[in-house]
């Protein structure tokens, strides 16, 4: 059972419901890894924002429908599009197809990612491997495939006064060491480094390229590992804020970043984590 973090000191944890704004109107947006968790989120929320989006997936066809369905119901286009986003030429197929769908590209939020955990002497190539194709690999591919678009098309104003946008999923732990997560970390510390590259590369054509880190997000992949009191309070202990985050936490985050409201922002890492990088061990001692 999950319990709230409250305590006599502490006040009552809520959440925000905020509105979305509707400031993406007339852009296309691809979500990758979308048919679940934070990608379903964000894909969510750039089509309440106004934004026709697709839902990229690997695994479940009718999740990934599921997802357009809802998206759709804000009154946009939603188009599911299967890909390993590790694979070139399923990358260079799903752009060649949402292209002609829906004519352009104005966002990409390269969000799909995973683990294979396991204590590092035990790691085996495999696990390395899958985690870096598809949390760093796949992010590049998918980046590049955007930026080829984007200075093809250049900025269109009445859309946005750039000419496209990148926002990378990437964690915490591409600042935080992670025991156990090797390959997961050194995936998400090479994100970082490639976002803040390409960044300053196609800045001067007007492309945005910017990280979201979420810390603990209450996703359907995670949330087992905090059921237990034990394992909810050490989580807690982590996050000053005293909540777990939720998907729309990201959601709202990536509308943001996808909007104009945000456009002197470039090359950031914006950390959505209850104050999870503050080193919280150091509130009470140091
Ligand atoms: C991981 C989560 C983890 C969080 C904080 C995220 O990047 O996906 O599993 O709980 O970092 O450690």
């Amino acid at each position: 059972m999950q319990v709230e973090a409250e305590n006599a000191t502490y006040p009552k944890v809520t959440v925000p419901d905020c509105q979305v704004p509707k400031s993406l109107k007339g852009q296309k947006a691809l979500v990758t890894g979308a048919s679940s968790g934070i990608g379903k989120a964000v894909a969510i929320a750039l089509g309440q924002a106004g934004a026709d989006v697709v839902v990229n997936y690997v695994g479940t066809e009718g999740a990934a429908e599921e997802v357009a369905a809802v998206v759709a119901d804000s009154g946009v286009r939603a188009l599911a599009i299967r890909a390993d986003v590790s694979q070139e030429s399923e990358v260079e197929a799903m752009f060649a197809k949402m292209l002609k769908e829906f004519g352009t590209i104005d966002i990409l939020v390269n969000n799909a990612g995973l683990q294979k955990d396991a204590p590092f002497e035990r790691m085996t190539l495999a696990q390395w491997n899958t985690v870096i194709g598809v949390n760093l690999t796949g992010q590049f591919l998918c980046a590049r495939a955007a930026v080829r678009e984007f200075k093809r098309r250049g900025v269109v104003k009445e859309i946005s006064v750039s000419a496209g946008k990148i926002i990378c999923m990437s964690s915490v732990h591409e600042t935080i060491p992670w025991a156990g997560h090797v390959n997961y970390a050194a995936s998400k510390g090479g994100i970082m480094m490639m976002m803040k590259s390409i960044a300053q590369e196609v800045a001067p054509y007007r492309i945005r390229v910017n990280s979201i880190c979420p810390g603990a997000i209450r996703t359907p992949i995670n949330t087992g590992a905090w059921s237990t009191q034990e394992a909810y309070e050490s989580l807690m202990t982590l996050i000053p804020y005293k909540r777990i985050g939720e998907p729309e936490d990201i959601g709202r985050v990536a509308v943001f970043l996808a909007s104009d409201q945000s456009d002197y922002v470039n090359g950031a890492s914006i950390f959505v984590d209850g104050g999870m990088t503050l080193y919280p061990g150091f509130a009470t001692g140091g």
